[in-house]
């Protein structure tokens, strides 16, 4: 691009606190280093963990930017040494470890998808932070294969609806849990084969008297009193995959499950892991869901779509947890 300006807009985080503490302000343009693409920011996605970083509760990993926000879809502008693809001028959604709140952002070359075939920017920039935990937690670390169920909490969340669609897209039968009827409905319609209110039942003694009778994988977001009723409901050889902890990451469990059922417990984050491995999954992604997306047989779905400026009201919604699906910021 000619004329890459020298300052942009961006959003950043005053201090640890409530929505307001997220205000537009001007920073220099980032530089693409070696291996780096610089990207022209047209929308950002907003994930749960900015809201933590927000709150002080989710360091900045070492060498990552303040600025929040984990994924990006863009135009590239400029590329460091060393990069082949993608080239000037590509669009792009992409994985970046902070700086997706503002005008422009640098990101791993390697850490770039293409934009699916027909996609638009703000649709797009909803794929990268919940495709990439999804894949490498579910069918990764959790091993899900066709014809085995999945129990994924949090249904109607980012990471929950991508969930649904690629478990469903790959062959699983999925259970799902949900705070009201408005978010069972939308689970359904992803093709959720049975949706729970937690609210009123409890998953693990409805999933364990449904037709599914019980789970070979589950994706926690809670963790809390969820996890002695994950290990109930997971079948023998099950897999519980930890990936957040919105109740709380502390309880007492009773591990005989673990022993009787020969239950594996994992779990991970990505923000933190380096640029190799994100590398590798998107590779992984590019091979096996890409299709997927570009044949609209997955895809995110977009719950509301904010102005950069109003960062401080999309987290809000976020809070609010009224949402379904993912909130996306345009710039
Ligand atoms: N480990 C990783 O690498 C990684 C990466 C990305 C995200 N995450 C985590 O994954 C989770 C989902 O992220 P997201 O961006 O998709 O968030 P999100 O869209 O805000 O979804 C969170 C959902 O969780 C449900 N929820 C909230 N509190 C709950 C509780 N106490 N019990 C049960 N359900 C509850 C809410 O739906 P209801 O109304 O149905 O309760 C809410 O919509 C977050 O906790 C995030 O930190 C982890």
């Amino acid at each position: 691009m000619t004329g890459i300006p020298s300052r942009m807009r961006c959003i950043e985080i005053i201090k640890p606190g409530a929505p307001d503490v997220l205000v537009l302000a001007e920073r220099p343009v980032p530089q693409a280093k070696v291996g780096e693409v610089l990207i022209q920011v047209h929308t950002a996605g907003v994930n749960r963990p900015d809201v933590l970083q927000r709150l002080g509760l989710y360091p900045v990993p070492a060498g990552a930017s303040d600025i929040p926000g984990l994924e990006v879809a863009g135009t590239v502008v400029a590329c460091g040494e060393g990069v082949q693809s993608p080239r000037v001028g590509d669009a792009v959604c992409a994985l970046v470890a902070g700086g997706g709140y503002s005008a422009f952002t640098t990101a791993p070359a390697g850490n770039c998808l293409p934009l699916p075939a027909g996609m638009d920017f703000e649709t797009a920039a909803a794929i990268p932070e919940t495709y990439f935990t999804v894949w490498h937690n579910v069918f990764e670390r959790g091993a899900l294969k066709a014809g085995e169920t999945i129990l994924i909490h949090g249904g109607s969340s980012g990471i929950g609806t991508t969930a649904i669609q690629l478990a469903k897209a790959f062959g699983a039968k999925v259970a799902t849990t949900v705070g009201s009827d408005e978010k069972a409905e939308a689970c359904r319609k992803l093709g959720a084969d049975l949706v729970i209110n937690y609210r009123t039942d409890d998953f693990a003694a409805v999933l364990k008297a449904s037709p599914l009778r019980g789970a070979d994988v589950v994706l926690d977001i809670v963790g809390g009193d969820y996890t002695q009723r994950n290990l109930d409901c997971l079948n023998a050889e099950g897999r519980l995959v930890q990936i957040a902890f919105l109740q709380s990451s502390k309880t007492t469990v009773d591990l005989r499950a673990v022993m009787m059922k020969r239950l594996v417990v994992t779990g991970s984050t990505l923000r933190a892991r380096d640029t190799a491995f994100k590398g590798a999954l998107a590779a992984t992604l590019h091979a096996k869901v890409w299709p997927l997306l570009d044949a609209g047989r997955a895809t995110p779905l977009i719950d509301s779509v904010f102005a950069l400026e109003d960062a401080a009201k999309a987290h809000a919604r976020m809070e609010s947890s009224v949402h379904i699906g993912k909130i996306v910021l345009t710039i």
